[in-house]
């Protein structure tokens, strides 16, 4: 008998489902079977909260920030021994190229080194009021968290979420998507080996529509932080209402990169490919429109066009530009686009080509530019998820925020132009979570709060504004006389 798939951990103890059911694991590379995963349902999203709960009546609510903090900073240190088996696995896991997964398992230390530091550092405030009173605002873990993390970022998601969580004094129950959960899984055990009491991190693998509706529904959890679809954050944020909590959405975007004439074409260039190509354009803040204005259009776009024609695309371990999308329907919907996009006559600039590695049976799409792409066109307007760039041209400062403006995103804007007044009032109008000037994504950024508005959801993760989102504020007003 083979041995039974034990990924699901609640209390301190791995298990498989009560229902034995597992599920294949796919390697997008080359759509081979490499894994299975414990399918987890309501049944252990129920076990997994009620250890969350009794997690956070236990030690764990008297240990002490810098506590909290030297166990955090120990896992950041054990993420760093085992990097190399790390990104390994989340490359196959995910399809990613080996140098960018790498950096994500680095990107995941930092997240527990940054919050390590955090954990004694949450503060509260002493209020001016009236006279012979004394009110004080404490800062208070949350409870019980649910996280739902998506399958583009999997390690990185996982300290991006549990570190605020723990810095704060919180325990959560983290559900991985069913497309990348062995990174999440060996994180996990590397936590409990840095010396997480028990029952503090709880990982319950599976299917969104049964684990993660289960979690995001439990009347026992009191927060909830979810990163994927906008149509999945609209069930979260319903369930979140029902049972009166708050929560977190991060849904992606149609981010757009501006590039005025006076720009740093070069640098502007090399990076807006660079950033829709990574991961293979699976990231939620992935510049994928580029509004370039008219009177530098055809140098500007040349300049793309050739950097773009260059990327290659194949295996991990080829380490190449640029990966497989995370499965198949994930390529269907990105070649869907394309083909679209086609046929309603948008000239393709520039596409990229597969290299040997790109094995007929992994999920592997061609990075393409588009262009002129009219502005209420879906590849001006929708999320492709993939590495899919739409060039369109706009006339003046004016134009560029407006259309920057149109969709119903608004996550990301990068912005190129080396006139100083024009970047702060452009800056200023932009609907967006954060705008990066003459760069983009800063390298990842863990210190650097980060969310959308509008469709790209509310709330903010990273940096110390994550630490708002997993605390409340108690107001104790003492009556001395
Ligand atoms: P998804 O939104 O369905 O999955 C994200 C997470 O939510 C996974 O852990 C999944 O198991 C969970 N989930 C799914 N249905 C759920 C439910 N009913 N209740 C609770 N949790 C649930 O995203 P999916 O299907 O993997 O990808 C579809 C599209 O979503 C992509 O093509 C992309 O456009 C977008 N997406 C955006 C991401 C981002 O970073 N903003 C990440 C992943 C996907
Ligand atoms: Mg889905």
């Amino acid at each position: 008998m083979p041995s039974e798939v034990r990924t699901i951990f609640i209390g301190g103890e791995w298990s498989a489902a009560q229902s034995h059911d597992s599920l294949e694991v796919r390697s997008p590379t080359d759509g081979e079977v490499f894994g299975a995963i414990s399918r987890g349902g309501k049944p252990e999203i129920e076990r997994a909260v009620d250890a969350a709960r009794a997690a956070l009546a236990g030690p764990w609510s008297t240990t002490a920030g810098f506590e909290r903090g030297r166990i955090m900073s120990k896992l950041s240190a054990l993420i760093l021994d085992h990097l190399e088996e790390l990104a390994q696995l989340e490359a196959r896991d995910t399809g990613k190229p080996i140098t960018q997964a790498r950096t994500d398992i680095r990107a995941t230390a930092r997240y527990f080194e940054f919050y390590a530091g955090a954990a004694d550092k949450v503060l509260g405030d002493v209020l001016p009021f009236l006279d012979g009173y004394q009110v004080t605002v404490q800062r208070e873990p949350r409870g019980v968290c649910g996280l739902i993390i998506p399958w583009n970022y999997p390690a990185s998601m996982f300290g991006r979420t549990i570190g605020p969580a723990l810095a704060t004094g919180n325990t959560v129950v983290l559900k991985p998507a069913e497309d990348a959960s062995m990174s999440c899984a060996r994180l996990t055990a590397l936590a409990h080996e840095a010396g997480l009491p028990a029952g503090v991190i709880n990982l319950v693998t599976g299917l969104g529509e049964e684990a993660g509706a289960a979690l995001s529904q439990h009347p026992d959890v009191d927060f909830l932080s979810f990163t994927g679809s906008p149509e999945v954050g609209t069930l979260i944020q319903t369930a979140a209402a029902r049972n009166h909590v708050p929560c977190v959405l991060e849904l992606g975007g149609k981010s757009p990169q501006i590039v005025f004439d006076d720009a740093d074409f070069e640098r502007a260039a090399q990076t807006i490919v660079g950033v829709i190509t990574q991961n293979a354009g699976q990231t939620c803040s992935a510049g994928s429109r580029v509004l370039v204005q008219r009177s530098a259009y055809d140098r500007f776009v040349g300049m793309l066009k050739a950097r773009m024609s260059a990327v290659r695309v194949g295996a991990p371990e080829a380490d190449l530009e640029c990966g497989p999308v995370i499965n198949r329907t994930q390529a269907q919907k990105v070649q869907g686009f394309l083909d679209r996009a086609r046929g309603d006559g948008i000239d393709v600039i520039a596409q990229g080509s597969l290299d040997r590695s790109a094995v007929r049976t992994g999920y592997f799409v061609l990075p393409t530019l588009f262009g002129p792409v009219p502005t209420t066109h879906e590849l001006a307007q929708d999320e492709v998820f993939g590495p899919v760039l739409a060039a369109i041209p706009f006339e003046d400062e004016a134009e560029a925020i407006a259309i920057a403006n149109g969709t119903a995103y608004g996550l990301v804007a990068g912005l190129w132009t080396e006139n100083g007044a024009r970047q702060m009032r452009v800056a200023k109008k932009l609907r967006v979570g954060q705008v990066f000037v003459n760069n983009y994504g800063a390298g990842g950024g863990i210190e650097l709060p980060f969310g959308g508005v509008k469709r790209s959801g509310h709330g903010r993760e990273k940096g110390l504004e994550a630490l708002k989102e997993y605390t409340v504020a108690k107001t104790v007003v003492l009556r001395h006389g």
